[in-house]
């Protein structure tokens, strides 16, 4: 998979060296581009920013450095990419997202500063590209470095290969399938006591009917908890006879 960010802060997707990610490009499993946006600028202070046509606090980015970057990324590899574009107001970027997104060979990620880009620039490449606002969440950032980061994260670990455990993701919060809608609950590892708490003595069991039952109600528990509207949008289908409401 190819994916190019074009940033006016390059040095924040240092952290696409490392981890997973960073690995997965020395294997050549992903062909990361990072751009620099001041380098389609051509003032002598590189300005990317003006002032907001109606007024108001804040600075838009401007349309001619954006325009003039993504027309030579998008003459610099095959086909069409899917274009992303970090916004608090966008659609949420949610683990379907991930999954369908995983699936396209090439991403080019927008990430903005300041209160957003000209509207026209999304409207002109809307018309050629499939661009998608997306949000990481309902909180607002100081820009969309921190969401590439998170997106190209979570995408990047459902490449085929990449995670060492391809089961690694079956049984992950908000992953299709059995436990679908139920976020993951406490996992243990050795020893059996730590500071006079055991390990739930279930899971030493050898008993994988019991280990299923405990872990679906240990689940069920969490989300009840944590993410009570997951419940409620559950198919009531989903939920077996020993489901309990906790
Ligand atoms: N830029 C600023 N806040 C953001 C958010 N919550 N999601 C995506 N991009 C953003």
């Amino acid at each position: 998979m190819r994916l190019d960010v074009i940033t006016i802060f390059p040095e924040y997707l240092e952290p696409l060296h490392v981890s997973l990610v960073g690995k997965a490009r020395a294997r050549g499993q992903l062909d990361v581009r990072v751009h620099d946006l001041r380098s389609w600028t051509h003032d002598r202070h590189h300005t990317v920013d003006d002032t907001p046509y109606g007024g108001g606090p804040g600075m838009v980015m401007k349309p001619e450095p954006w325009g003039a970057a993504l027309d030579e990324v998008l003459g610099s590899g095959p086909g069409r990419p899917v274009l992303i574009v970090p916004t608090p107001s966008g659609r949420p970027f949610t683990q379907e997202q991930a999954v369908a997104l995983a699936a396209e060979p090439w991403l080019v990620f927008a990430p903005a500063r300041y209160e957003g880009i000209d509207r026209r620039v999304i409207e002109e490449y809307g018309e050629r590209l499939d661009v998608r606002e997306l949000s990481v969440g309902d909180y607002v950032l100081a820009g969309g470095e921190a969401p590439v980061l998170v997106m190209v994260e979570a995408i990047a670990r459902l490449l085929p290969g990449v995670l060492g455990n391809a089961d690694s993701h079956r049984d992950d919060s908000f992953a299709p399938g059995a436990m679908a809608e139920l976020l993951e609950g406490p996992v243990y590892t050795k020893p059996p006591e730590w500071r006079g708490r055991p390990v739930p003595e279930v899971l030493s069991s050898g008993h994988h009917g019991r280990i299923a039952r405990w872990r679906r109600d240990e689940a069920l528990r969490r989300t009840s908890a944590n993410r009570p509207d997951l419940i409620a949008g559950c198919d009531p289908a989903g939920f077996d006879k020993h489901d309990r409401a906790t």
